[in-house]
């Protein structure tokens, strides 16, 4: 899972925990009650938040596309709770009167809103075509994001002299906080003729680039996991989509412990095997060991 919905989903949890604490003292001396405290460490910071996390990882993949402003997330988080913590320590000390405290907790709650704003502009848009998801490589994305939301060009990387993006770990990790101009700059390539091959290839225009019988769909750009080739056994970070692909008849394996729904859902094809075991609690290891007898049997053919 991507960083932000995780630290959205462990934020949560702390406020539950927060909460619970104020709620039971709360019952315990009533004399403590502070009733905005509690409702708003539960409402606005467990609920919420944890209704955030899940909706930032599954939205996009129910939809097949990312986010409209990916960057935003970020800004949600940090809106979200400064503006809580801010609410939830002036509240008290008189935040709903007049003066400094009263102006400190407006500011606060404006903060919280702002973030909420955000999610609610994400989340919505997302499920929606109302606005035009990004379909242009800029150089101030990273490469990680480009093979993420555009798988396709990872051979224009490589046929242009980033022969380190043939490494997995490389696009794991150096990919994640490289931009295309950095890159660009450190690998001596020219970034406005290299961007405009890329954005060529989008649409099709790459003379290297073979034919495809149908589009690709677009990738999210907090996908990660490994494509698998053909002679290759499938490991717990290969994709789904790709795995499927290749060797057809594993799909029984996920049908038999998943149910036949799943192939159903746009989203399988930008998961890793484990976590597509991890969302069915089911142990990783048995699907990997199910998969590889289907993949062993077709290769001994
Ligand atoms: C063991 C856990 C909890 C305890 C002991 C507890 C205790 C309390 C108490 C004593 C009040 C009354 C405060 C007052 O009227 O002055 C209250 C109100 C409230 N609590 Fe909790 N609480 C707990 C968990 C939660 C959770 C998990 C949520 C939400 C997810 C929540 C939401 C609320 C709300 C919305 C109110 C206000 C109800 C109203 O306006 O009448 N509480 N809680
Ligand atoms: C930026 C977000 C939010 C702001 C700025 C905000 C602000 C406020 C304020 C100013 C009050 C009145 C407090 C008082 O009378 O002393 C209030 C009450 C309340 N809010 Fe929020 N709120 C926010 C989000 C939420 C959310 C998301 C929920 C629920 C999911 C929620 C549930 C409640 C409830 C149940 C009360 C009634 C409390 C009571 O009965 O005393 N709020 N909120």
């Amino acid at each position: 899972m991507e960083s932000y919905p995780r630290l959205f989903i462990k934020a949560g949890l702390i406020y539950l925990v927060l909460g619970v604490i104020l709620g039971v003292s709360m019952s315990f001396v009533p004399a403590w009650s502070i009733r905005f405290v509690h409702i708003h460490l539960n409402l606005l910071g467990f609920m919420t938040m944890m209704i955030a996390g899940v909706a930032y990882h599954v939205l996009p993949r129910f939809s097949a596309r990312t986010v409209p402003w990916p960057g935003g997330v970020k800004y949600h988080f940090l809106f979200h709770n400064i503006g809580l913590i801010g609410m939830l320590i002036t509240h008290p000390f008189g935040g709903m009167g007049g003066g400094l405290m009263g102006g400190l907790f407006s500011l606060f709650s404006l903060i919280a809103g702002i973030g909420l704003l955000i999610m609610f502009y994400n989340l919505y848009f997302v499920l929606s075509d109302a606005i035009p998801h990004t379909k242009k490589i800029t150089g101030k994305m990273t490469v990680a994001r480009v093979l993420g939301q555009f798988p396709q060009t990872l051979d224009i990387f490589l046929e242009n002299g980033f022969s380190s993006l043939a490494n997995p770990t490389a696009r794991a990790t150096l990919a994640k906080v490289v931009t295309v101009e950095t890159a660009c700059q450190k690998h001596g390539v020219n970034s406005v003729a290299f961007l405009e091959k890329l954005n060529l290839a989008l649409q099709g225009e790459n003379p290297k680039q073979e034919p495809t019988e149908k589009e690709e769909p677009e990738r999210p750009a907090i996908v990660s996991g490994k494509e698998i080739h053909h002679g290759d056994l499938c490991t717990a970070d290969t994709l789904v989509g790709s795995l499927i692909k290749t060797y057809p008849a594993t799909k029984v394996v996920f049908e038999k412990h998943y149910g036949e729904g799943c192939f159903s859902c746009p989203g399988q094809s930008f998961e890793q095997v484990q976590e597509t075991a991890s969302m069915h609690n089911i142990d990783p290891k048995i699907i990997l060991d199910d998969v590889n007898d289907v993949i062993n049997k077709e290769l001994k053919e």
